[in-house]
């Protein structure tokens, strides 16, 4: 068997307490892990009790999205106090209590921080509201006047994630309508002004309140959007950004030779190594990027960002054991996010990139060189990861032609192939759970859990569904309560059977105790995987491709372990070795049937 010439090599650990760089990192969503006090709703005590679970899956870390107090307007991701625990949830003892199990159980914890916005009920926002145009009050979010004789017209022409602009319209103190708000998201949602001095010594407050109590690091939402563009100018659409201001890549985006792909590791060697240098080296990833420029508007990524994320490495590396920042960053081309991980920023980014990959081959080679090629010449490990709790289930995705992964999916949609889509979804973790760097699983994956497609459209509440006016059916077919015990009420979620998302027919059937003792099941894929990754140090190896399969193959050889993926139509021959794990079982002629990986050792 040949490998090829040129090694793509993530930079080796330096340390032996730099945990992240190749950790498995389990996302729990905490409305839909496990209700403790039966209302329907998921609490901590309910992750508490269940988190033996997911020690004995083999992950290392976990990650909860947001718990604090808040009103719920974006399932918690609108906090209206940073340091307290939401009633919902449970308290701030349960917090602890939570904490010290996960560290009894060799599991890290990393908490949400949500820093681009509150919620409208913080007690700032509420200041703001009540105070003149002009005050400091206001100065710790972006209200601006209107355009217009009377101001009526929004101060520029930005829309919201979620649907409609993304400004809202106050009225004064005297009940007159008054100046407008930003909100890049929901209206319940303030966008925080960064070049407010007391937003930014709040927030080390906040990471430090957090740290104290003993979280090994932060999922930071929203990375790129803390700093808009001076003067707030109007989006100027460009039909490769959309009317977000972002792209959403397509498989003709990705340049699928090969060959120029390696070309660029050995470019990327001469990356800056987070030398703190703002220039930007754009072009390597997706649609060319002209020089320093990013792919978005003026409301994301802009350059003054990293500053505040050198400040927040300050706070952190005054701790120890070390602690982690990992960044939600939509940020395009992946030059440009490798900014947000430089030695001196944050640890980890997710590679979304590799996230919106559709099953394809090329495209696949594409996204892992260049991921490993831009993040190595930064010094940072590379994350992937294929399913949150912010786009359609992986699972669900392999199995829709055309790989829709945003937006969700109505019972009057195109419906995925679901024995298709596990079959590829499997085959996709297993290549992923190989791949050098860190790997992030959101919850119920480990079940080969796909998205609810058909839930009823009176049931949703995620905020996209109103304000897109029903054009997009949003999030909720992700955040489905996760199943435990077929027979039990809610399948084990809730002891009353309450479940504040209805469960689709399908997760009975792959309730965790159905596949606990049964070798084929997706949860012992998962389990084997994991405790195979951690015997070969997988994510701690580099990658060499193997290019014996042709163009519809995905191969790979790293820490001696060889990695196959059929993404075509035909079967292919096995390398000789063993077999350590498949993703389906295989036929026993020596071949792999296509949709499915194999690790050979
Ligand atoms: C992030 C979160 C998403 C939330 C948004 C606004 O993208 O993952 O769930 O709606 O930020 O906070």
């Amino acid at each position: 068997m040949s490998t090829a010439a040129r090694t793509v090599t993530p930079t080796p650990a330096g340390e032996t307490d730099d945990w992240w760089r190749d950790a498995v990192v389990y996302q729990i969503y905490p409305r839909s892990f496990a209700d403790a006090d039966g209302d329907g709703m998921g609490d901590l005590p309910g992750i508490t009790d269940r988190l033996g679970a997911l020690a004995d899956l083999g992950v290392d870390a976990i990650w909860l999205s947001p718990f604090y107090r808040s009103p719920q307007a974006d399932a918690g991701y609108d906090v209206a106090d940073y340091r307290e625990v939401d009633p919902l949830f449970g308290t701030l003892a349960d917090f602890d209590a939570l904490l010290a199990r996960a560290h009894d159980l060799g599991l890290r914890v990393i908490v949400d921080l949500v820093p681009n916005h509150s919620s409208d009920r913080h007690r700032w926002f509420v200041d703001a509201l009540a105070a003149a145009p002009g005050s400091p009050e206001r100065d710790r979010y972006l209200f601006r006047d209107g355009l217009g004789p009377d101001g009526s017209e929004p101060p520029n022409n930005w829309q919201s994630v979620f649907g409609g602009p993304a400004w809202n319209r106050v009225a004064g103190p005297d009940g007159a309508p008054g100046q407008w708000y930003l909100h890049l998201f929901d209206p319940h949602q303030p966008d925080f002004n960064w070049d407010n001095a007391e937003v930014r010594t709040e927030f080390e407050a906040v990471l430090r309140f957090w740290l104290d109590r003993g979280v090994d690091g932060f999922r930071v939402d929203v990375a790129h959007g803390l700093v808009k563009q001076a003067g707030l100018p109007d989006f100027v659409a460009d039909p490769a950004l959309g009317t977000l201001g972002f792209a959403v890549p397509t498989a003709g985006d990705e340049d699928a030779d090969e060959e120029d792909t390696v070309g660029a590791v050995g470019e990327s060697d001469k990356g800056d190594g987070g030398d703190g240098d703002d220039k930007g080296d754009g072009g390597s990833s997706g649609a060319p990027a002209a020089e320093g420029v990013s792919h978005l508007g003026p409301m994301w990524d802009q350059d003054g960002i990293h500053e505040i994320y050198r400040d927040w490495r300050r706070v952190l590396d005054k701790y120890s054991p070390p602690r982690m920042l990992v960044a939600e960053a939509w940020v395009q081309p992946l030059t440009r996010l490798s900014r947000y991980v430089r030695s001196d920023e944050m640890h980890q980014a997710f590679n979304f990139d590799f996230l919106e990959a559709p099953w394809d081959a090329a495209v696949l080679r594409a996204v892992i060189s260049r991921s490993l090629a831009v993040n190595t010449s930064v010094g940072a490990t590379t994350t992937w990861v294929l399913s949150n709790h912010d786009v359609v289930r992986h699972p669900s995705r392999f199995g829709l032609a055309g790989g829709r992964w945003r937006g969700g999916i109505g019972a009057d949609d195109p419906q995925p192939d679901a024995e298709l889509g596990l079959r590829r979804g499997r085959a996709a973790t297993l290549t992923m759970l190989a791949l050098p760097g860190s790997a992030y699983l959101y919850q119920g994956e480990e079940l080969g859990l796909p998205e609810h497609t058909t839930l009823p459209d009176s049931a949703r509440q995620d905020p996209t569904w109103q304000r897109s006016g029903h054009t997009e059916r949003g999030r909720d077919g992700c955040r489905v309560p996760i199943p435990w015990e077929s027979a039990a009420p809610a399948l084990g979620f809730s002891s009353t059977g309450k479940s504040w998302l209805p469960q689709p027919e399908s997760f009975a059937r792959l309730a965790r105790d159905r596949q606990q003792d049964d070798p084929a099941s997706t949860l012992s894929m998962y389990r084997t995987a994991l405790r195979s990754r951690r015997e070969h140090g997988l994510g701690r190896g580099t990658l060499s491709w193997v290019r014996d399969f042709g163009t519809d193959v995905v191969a790979f050889a790293t820490q001696g372990v060889t990695v196959v993926t059929n993404l075509g139509r035909s079967p292919v021959a096995l390398p000789p070795g063993g077999v350590l794990l498949a993703s389906a079982a295989l036929p026993g002629d020596g071949t792999l049937p296509p949709d499915t990986a194999v690790w050979i050792g």
